[in-house]
């Protein structure tokens, strides 16, 4: 099986407006590029004030559009043509000022004409002074444009160029870029919600040593991940990770824990304690959960003695097992495991079909430990209780994680609940 990226060949115009920040989004349009995406750049006069467009037409091999009255190509109408052409279009960095004419409908620019005529999903990233994203007519810009269905990229808080500290400074590229894949669609997991777990646990022994082990939480990020891109509402449970908050899109819900214990409890109020309307539909266990912990974890340091000793251990709660018990004959939550195996691949598979019966869930997962731990690719079995049994060859844990995804939208159950009740 050959995986093509997702964005491949996706059609991008990239709108820059005279901001500070505007040095980023030749960053931003590299960002799309290695994706596979075709990116033509548009740009304000103001814009080339602050980067030249030079850099974008090195960079993206394509001609950068700034003026109307400068276009190229004879008999063609170069912003209608770019506004046709984009699967998307991208305001980054936006100002103030682009904001609030976007918001008045105004064409004065190529970049304000593009985003006037095309049916493309329109995605804005704003960047400035704080004073300035706070101000009044600025967010009722903003919301004005959101009921419009623009995608809004929130700036994020931080040290900014004017002096000032605050909200202001531009999304990451890999923020505008989820953003903007999600806009694209296809959007098969609208309206679902999707709790994910991800990483290893630690299991106190004493207050400064733990057990745990070498998961890296890269499936559960990539697993977030697409199921943002794909619509989802996406909740992520995730154990103690390198950086602190997990790679996944601000519109994601990350909730840190450490143990087992307190896992296991995260997961099980969002499930079953939660109004229904809050309660996930389809929950992904792809976190390595301890199976044990130390029976006596000390209050204090164990001081270091000469002698050997030993720890004695308590199994910990199947976290998994335990949802497929409490859900019973429910077919709500579709409940998603891994089977983490270190021979061969039948022994992964036939243990993967064994979870399914065994913990009442509908899909398993079954991988190597070799092939997952600490790597950014990996190769599964995808079972399921109708028999069903994928292949996926090693790729990328996104790539994974979209053919899981895939068998999650075969399976899901159609949504039962008032349409209403999506609003909470
Ligand atoms: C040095 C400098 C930095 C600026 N940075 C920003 C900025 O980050 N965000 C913003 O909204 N405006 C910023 N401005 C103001 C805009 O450049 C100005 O409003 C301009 O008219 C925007 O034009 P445009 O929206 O057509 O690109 C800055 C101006 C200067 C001189």
């Amino acid at each position: 099986m050959t995986h093509k990226n997702i964005s491949a060949g996706k059609r991008i115009v990239l709108g820059v407006t005279g901001s500070i920040a505007c040095y980023k989004a030749a960053e931003l349009a590299r960002y799309f590029m290695k994706r596979g995406c075709d990116v033509r750049v548009v740009m304000t006069e103001s814009a080339t004030k602050f980067i030249a467009p030079l850099t974008f037409e090195t960079l993206t091999h394509n001609p950068v559009a700034v003026s109307f009255w400068t276009e190229t190509q004879p008999g063609a109408i170069g912003h209608i043509e770019l506004a046709d052409w984009a699967d998307a279009v991208v305001v980054a960095p936006a100002t103030a000022d682009c904001v609030a004419k976007m918001a008045f409908g105004m064409g004065e620019s190529s970049v304000l004409a593009v985003v006037l005529a095309t049916k493309a999903p329109v995605i804005v990233a704003p960047a400035m002074n704080v004073n300035m994203y706070e101000h009044p007519q600025t967010q009722e810009n903003l919301q004005a444009l959101q009921a419009r269905g623009v995608a809004i990229v929130e700036p994020e808080a931080g040290d900014l160029a004017c002096g000032w500290r605050g909200k202001g400074r531009l999304a990451s590229a890999r923020e505008i870029y989820l953003q903007t894949r999600r806009a694209m669609g296809p959007q098969d997991l609208l309206g679902k919600r999707v709790l994910i777990s991800a990483g290893p646990t630690r299991e106190a022994i004493d207050p400064v040593r733990y057990i745990s082990n070498r998961s890296s939480g890269k499936m559960g990020i990539a697993l977030a991940n697409e199921a943002y891109i794909r619509g989802a509402s996406v909740t992520m449970v995730h154990g103690p990770l390198p950086g602190g908050r997990p790679s996944v899109s601000q519109d994601v819900d990350c909730v840190a824990v450490t143990s087992a214990a307190e896992m296991s409890e995260a997961i099980q109020t969002r499930v079953f304690d939660a109004p229904r309307y809050n309660q996930p539909d389809i929950v992904i266990m792809a976190a390595a959960v301890a199976d044990y912990r130390p029976a006596h974890p000390a209050a204090e340091k164990i001081k270091k003695t000469t002698s050997d000793d030993s720890l004695s251990l308590h199994a910990n709660e199947d976290i998994l097992a335990s949802l497929g018990r409490r859900r019973g004959e429910a077919a709500s939550p579709l409940l998603v495991g891994f089977a983490v195996e270190t021979g061969e691949p039948h022994k992964v598979i036939s243990e993967a079909r064994h979870k399914l019966s065994r913990k009442n869930v509908d899909i398993v997962v079954g991988n190597l430990a070799q092939d997952a731990f600490d790597r950014d690719t990996n190769q599964v079995w995808i079972v399921n209780r109708r028999g069903t049994l994928k292949h996926v060859s090693t790729c990328k844990k996104i790539t994974v994680a979209r053919e899981i995804l895939n068998q999650v939208v075969e399976d899901v159950e159609p949504d039962t609940r008032e349409p209403e009740q999506h609003l909470h």
